[in-house]
């Protein structure tokens, strides 16, 4: 029997699910929580038949979600963490298996790779409109060259040690075990190290110094519970049914199901991007009504301020905290959270049911679930542009097409969404090579509608390279031959 994908607010230990559980890798509907990862991405050399024997015996180190679930436990109860370990293939990683076509994993992005710039995807649901090509508006040519050439795969290893040499030391081991291992079967091509970032509160930031991870869809019962007592859940419903990021794995059993992944090594132009605040800040200052600073530019640029706090929600006492809980119910015009803002572009909390009159059902299934994690040292104040800085980017849905592509293709890149000049997101929007940005209209005092800037805002993140995967479940990956 197939388990109900519809379900939300269900607990780990539910009866229906555990052997859907055991079969799942961990880290999609609950993040594996350690601060440090190493990303090894892998080329297969080997005949099928090696290539499989091997993917066999390594499924055996996978963190299922039942296993992440014991770990955490453990931990909790005073124990030290373990390596978590995820496998994920990209289509040619199939094909190297020599597993049958039937058994492929069907989302098209997927089976195209996002190296095809050719392929025309489906991104507009409805109206006239032709497929479009290239709709990340991306070029391949600036991207670093492993991720240029093939890419079979990647191993993600994950860990927190008691100290940062001991946390490096065992990953390092970790790495050159694999290596090893791999020896006659695979290449490594690229490894990737990722790091969590947290400000003097220890909350998780990204490298701009704006908290990060806090809005994402939740799956369980008791992570609900976390948001409800970290404001509640009265105004924005983070529960998300399980079919927003899982599927059928089509080559497992009839408990084996899997997630589509999407990688993207996006750097960060950390000294640009506070140069160009100082300006905006200045020019609201000028034109608006009200005397703003580069933060605050900041946090029209992002949604929130730097320490989360959402730039639509004040209230009589100052700025409302209410972290997750809100909603654009009383912005409609975005004239405290501006349409462009990278939180609104992204999850527009009910703009689209306003302004296009879609199902919120609609809305809340372009839902993405972001585990990605920051690389490059922490230096927020570098002295040079375009430093070793940024975001290894992951997103987990059930469809790469319909949620990561949609978002954006449809939401970020386009200038027309929500209406007509909003404009690009600020932060990740991305045109075609030699098309110019509209400036994006700001609001000159929050909350009024008398004063709107103009003001261009775009070009401090750039895609340094990524690929489409698949994780598997590990029932699948135990029986290829
Ligand atoms: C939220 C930064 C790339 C999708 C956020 C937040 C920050 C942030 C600071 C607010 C905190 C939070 O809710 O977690 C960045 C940076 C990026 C980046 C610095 C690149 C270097 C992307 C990309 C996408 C994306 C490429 C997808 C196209 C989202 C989503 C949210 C979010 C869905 C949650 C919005 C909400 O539910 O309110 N991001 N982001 N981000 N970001 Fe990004």
């Amino acid at each position: 029997m197939s388990a109900n994908l519809n379900q939300t607010n269900i607990e780990i230990d539910d009866p229906n699910f555990q052997d859907v559980f055991t079969n799942l890798q961990g880290n999609i509907l609950k993040g594996h929580g350690r601060d440090h990862s190493r990303h090894v991405f892998f080329r297969f050399i080997g005949n099928s038949d090696e290539n499989c024997r091997w993917v066999e015996k390594f499924a055996s180190k996978i963190t299922s979600t039942l296993g992440q679930e014991q770990q955490t436990r453990q931990y909790k109860a005073g124990g030290r963490h373990q390596v978590f370990v995820n496998l994920m293939l990209s289509c040619s990683g199939y094909q190297a298996l020599g597993i049958k076509q039937k058994y492929w994993p069907q989302d098209l992005a997927f089976r195209s790779g996002m190296k095809d710039l050719q392929v025309r995807y489906d991104t507009v649901p409805r109206g006239d409109h032709q497929p479009k090509s290239n709709p990340l508006n991306d070029d391949v040519q600036q991207w670093e060259s492993a991720f240029r050439s093939d890419i079979d795969g990647m191993i993600l290893l994950a860990y927190a040690g008691d100290s940062p040499s001991e946390t490096d030391q065992l990953l390092a081991d970790k790495v050159t075990e694999l290596k090893n291992e791999l020896a006659g079967i695979a290449e490594i091509t690229l490894v990737q190290v990722g790091h969590v970032m947290r400000n003097d509160k220890a909350q998780v930031i990204e490298h701009f110094g704006f908290v990060d991870g806090v809005s994402n869809p939740k799956f369980f019962f008791s992570d609900l519970n976390e948001e409800f007592k970290n404001g509640g859940y009265s105004r924005n419903d983070a529960s998300a049914s399980l079919n927003t990021v899982l599927v059928k794995d089509p080559g497992g059993d009839g408990n084996s199901y899997g997630t589509y992944v999407t990688y993207r090594k996006l750097q960060q132009n950390i000294k640009g991007f506070w140069k160009k605040l100082d300006l905006l800040a200045n020019t609201l200052s000028e034109l608006g009504q009200q005397k703003v600073d580069a933060e605050y530019a900041g946090a029209l640029c992002v949604g929130r301020f730097k320490d989360g706090t959402p730039i639509s929600e004040q209230g009589n006492d100052g700025w409302s905290n209410l972290f997750n809980n809100f909603n654009y119910d009383d912005d409609v015009d975005g004239l405290r959270c501006p349409f462009h803002a990278h939180t609104r572009k992204t999850n527009p909390r009910g703009d689209t049911v306003r302004q296009f009159n879609s199902p919120p059902t609609i809305e809340q299934s372009r839902r993405i679930v972001r585990r990605g994690i920051s690389f490059g040292e922490k230096n927020l104040a570098p002295d040079s542009e375009w430093t070793e800085a940024g975001l290894l980017f992951i997103s987990l849905q059930a469809s790469i097409v319909d949620q990561f592509i949609f978002m954006q293709h449809t939401w970020c890149n386009n200038e027309g969404f929500i209406r007509k000049k909003t404009g690009i997101d600020p932060l990740v929007g991305q045109l075609a090579n030699g098309e110019t940005p509209q400036p994006q209209s700001w609001p000159g005092k929050w909350g009024n509608g008398a004063s709107k800037v103009d003001f261009e805002f775009s070009g401090f993140v750039r895609n340094l390279g990524g690929e489409y995967l698949f994780m598997p479940s590990i029932h699948f990956l135990r029986h290829l031959s």
